[in-house]
């Protein structure tokens, strides 16, 4: 894998991070997309201090614009882009009935218009090359409903998933595929920090394998889904959680 090329986005922290470093660790060199460009910037200096294989790039992903100008300022660093995982995301736990329209709109708009940008541009350009790897991370709430999240993040997390159908189907003939990745709840900061401890035992009781996901095996999986010889896997939902949603 060396020298492909990779957006992250979200890649700051938790599991766009794992992410970032997977990738770099299979030879890829990494653009790490985050709102949080000071977090980015010191992720992205501690896994390349000289710039040469990791940089962070501002980036908000409910903006096309800001999905262009990544793109370009990925090609203009290293001429070439092989693959882009759609990982930035965000939820606040709030009752069904007390979601208001601007929580609403804002939730999905990190969630799922992200995904639309982010398959609009990058699948545009891995098009006109012919070839690329889109990798969506959804998530087993887009799938069950959600337990410890809201229900506009997994309304968000299922149109996440539908999207990567149709962009797969649109994409395919032309050398693109898209893919999404369903982890359940990961041991990672952002569960610890918003799911109250006695909610979060209870969770991990009901999880068939009787613990939290790795984040460090869900970037595996990406970088698998990225790989040139992964172009027969395309349009689907690879579900990661424990064994906690079977189908
Ligand atoms: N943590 C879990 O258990 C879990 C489970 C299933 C799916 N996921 C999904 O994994 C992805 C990463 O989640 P996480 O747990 O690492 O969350 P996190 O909150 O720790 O990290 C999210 C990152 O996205 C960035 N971000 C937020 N809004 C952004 C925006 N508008 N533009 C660009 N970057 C933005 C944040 O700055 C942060 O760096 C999300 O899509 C999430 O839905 C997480």
């Amino acid at each position: 894998m060396s020298n492909r090329v990779v957006l992250v986005t979200g890649a700051a922290r938790g599991l766009g991070a794992a992410v970032a470093r997977r990738f770099l660790d299979a030879g890829y060199r990494v653009a790490l997309g985050d709102i949080a460009v000071d977090a980015a910037q010191a992720l992205a200096r501690e896994l390349s201090s000289d710039g040469s294989r990791a940089f962070a790039i501002r980036l908000d992903v409910t903006s096309k614009a800001d999905f262009e100008a990544a793109r370009d300022a990925m090609l203009e660093r290293w001429g070439a882009i092989d693959a882009l995982v759609n990982n930035a995301g965000a939820s606040k736990i709030v009752p069904v009935m007390d979601i208001t329209a601007e929580q609403f709109d804002q939730v999905i708009d990190v969630n799922l218009r992200s995904v639309l940008f982010g398959c609009q541009v990058f699948g545009q350009h891995f098009a006109t090359k012919g070839a690329g790897r889109i990798v969506n991370i959804a998530s087993l709430a887009g799938q069950n409903g959600g337990s410890a999240t809201g229900a506009h993040y997994a309304a968000a997390k299922g149109g996440a998933l539908t999207l990567t159908k149709v962009f797969a189907r649109d994409l395919g003939p032309l050398g693109v595929t898209v893919n999404a990745i369903s982890p359940g709840p990961l041991d990672l900061a952002i569960v610890h920090e918003t799911v109250p401890a006695e909610k979060l035992e209870k969770i991990i009781a009901g999880i068939p394998v009787g613990r939290l996901g790795s984040a460090t095996h869900i970037a595996d999986v990406a970088v698998l889904l990225a790989s040139p010889d992964a172009y027969f896997t395309n349009g689907a939902c690879w579900d990661i959680n424990g064994g906690l949603f079977m189908r």
